[in-house]
């Protein structure tokens, strides 16, 4: 007898780019330069970790299992009730309650190819069939999806702005896609990057229009800088919230998470720094790949792909940079052999990365 279901047997462990230490460590370096999980590289919000700090003497209690302080900041930033408001261990805990809470029998989940690994990795944990349409021209085409809908679709995951790739599709676009999706289809909006997409006037920020089998995920581990600390949000129908709420761990996020993420969404400030630099150094990065004829995709977020067009040329440019502390994300496994990704890092982070990157691509 097999002592697990053979959809998880057959699974492929997730495989995270390598932490800072563990590269430090192979290749001998001192400074590591690490532009490859779509982080803040200005760490978390000054306001963040004082919360933190004051906090840090509460631990021997639990945390507020209703999350409510954060729950309501949020719901009173986004006009909504705090029945609207999830929180979770990152936005991937709650995507993890979602299939918990919606999944049955023959449900099945429809998702794209090139599209965040952490939702796919819990498709396939889920066992259900999941189907993957291709992206077109590195973005999520939504009419494409349609065919696919059945009787026995569930959910469908849409990632905008997507990552790996950082496009979107538009508010027409998902207008048209969402007059064919049936009710008792859950959408799950991903909307992890927003924070850098929503000054773009033709990305659909979810919260300007609600539907009742939408819902929309959002993050502190991408603009706020609080990855470590796992802290996300969702915002939907109370009706779905309102089962989500029973399927969670009644304790997460933990103590300090809620704090930092209340004490985060105080530093507008920060943010607004985070957002300025990011779109400074995305420009930087576009005049490079322009330069060295190097094709790249406009990007709605912290990071912009390229097209380096083999995949050995891909293990080649990561490779060498790697050796000069530089991480990078190659996109194999988004299925995307020729491309790689870099997040933006501080101004100095990306000096040292556009210096490195024309040297190895020199020869490469
Ligand atoms: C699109 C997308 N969604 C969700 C996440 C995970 O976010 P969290 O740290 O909140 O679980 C990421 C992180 O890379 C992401 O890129």
């Amino acid at each position: 007898m097999s002592l697990v279901p053979h959809y998880i047997e057959n699974l492929e462990p997730y495989k995270a780019g390598g932490t800072i230490a563990e590269i430090r460590q192979k290749y001998g370096l001192e400074r590591i330069i690490k532009l490859a999980s779509n982080e803040n590289p200005f760490g978390p919000s000054p306001l963040a970790q004082k919360a933190i700090a004051e906090h840090i003497h509460d631990l021997h209690r639990y945390p507020d299992s209703g999350g409510i302080e954060l729950r309501s900041r949020l719901a009173a930033i986004y006009k909504v009730k705090v029945e609207n408001v999830v929180i979770g261990s990152g936005s991937e805990g709650i995507m993890s309650n979602i299939m918990r809470t919606f999944l049955m029998d023959e449900d099945e989940i429809i998702t794209s190819s090139g599209t965040f690994i952490g939702f796919k990795v819990l498709a396939n944990a889920s066992g259900k069939k999941t189907i993957y349409v291709p992206l077109n021209n590195y973005r999520f085409e939504l009419k494409a999806i349609l065919p696919y809908i059945s009787a026995k679709t569930k959910i469908i995951y849409l990632c905008n702005p997507n990552n790996p790739t950082g496009t979107i599709f538009t508010r027409e676009e998902f207008d048209e896609f969402y007059k064919h999706v049936p009710s008792r289809v859950l959408i799950i909006l991903d909307e992890a990057y927003f924070e850098f997409a929503e000054e773009f006037p033709e990305y659909p920020d979810s919260m300007h229009y609600r539907y009742d089998n939408v819902i929309t995920l959002r993050t502190f581990s991408k603009a706020h800088g609080l990855a470590g600390i796992r802290v996300g949000y969702g915002m939907a129908h109370e009706r779905l919230i309102g089962n989500l709420m029973k399927v969670k761990l009644p304790f997460e996020p933990n103590s300090l998470a809620q704090a930092a993420a209340v004490a985060s969404l105080d530093d507008t400030d920060f943010i607004r720094h985070t957002v300025d630099t990011n779109r400074e150094a995305r420009e930087q990065f576009y005049q490079l790949f322009s330069e060295l004829k190097i094709p790249f995709v406009k990007s709605y977020t912290n990071f912009v792909t390229i097209d380096l067009g083999l995949e050995t040329r891909v293990q080649k440019i990561h490779q060498a940079l790697l050796e000069k502390g530089i991480m990078v994300r190659p996109l194999k496994a988004f299925d995307l052999g020729q491309c790689l990704r870099i997040t933006t890092g501080t101004p100095e982070e990306n000096q040292i990365f556009m210096e490195a990157f024309r040297e190895v691509t020199r020869d490469k």
